[in-house]
């Protein structure tokens, strides 16, 4: 059949190409438009371990699919996960005693901010 021929073929050419590319760039580049710095690895992963209860995969990685989900979880403050999420991460961020704290709420304020007018964009990678 033709159309599975082909289809194989694409396939095989996407698989190239991935494998193909650095390192350093992503299959898919979700919301090129994300310009927030990062605060500290510690921050971070606090958050990456508080949000999966909620959004497995839960990232703040600006190219990938889940960071507008991630994001609508840590700046919707009237949901009711809200304030659990924040409890876990914020517990844990306690422990980052070498960050500041200024960083985290620097960057929480940038990405809500940002989200707050592109919350509803799709990804079209
Ligand atoms: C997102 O979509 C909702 C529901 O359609 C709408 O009420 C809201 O204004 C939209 N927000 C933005 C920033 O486009």
């Amino acid at each position: 059949m033709h159309a599975s021929i082909a289809f194989s073929a694409v396939l095989a050419f996407i698989a190239t190409a991935v494998s193909a590319a650095p390192a350093s760039f992503a299959a898919t580049d979700c919301n090129p438009s994300y310009d927030v710095a990062s605060s500290t690895p510690c921050f971070t992963a606090c958050n990456v371990v508080a949000g999966q209860e909620w959004v497995p995969g839960w990232t703040m990685d600006s190219t990938s699919a889940l960071f507008i989900p991630s994001l609508t979880l840590m700046c919707t403050k009237t949901a009711p996960e809200y304030r659990s999420f924040m409890t876990k991460a914020g517990t844990c961020m306690a422990q980052c005693t070498a960050d500041d704290p200024e960083l985290f709420n620097t960057e929480f304020a940038g990405a809500c901010a940002w989200w707050s007018t592109h919350k509803n964009d799709t990804c079209s990678a």
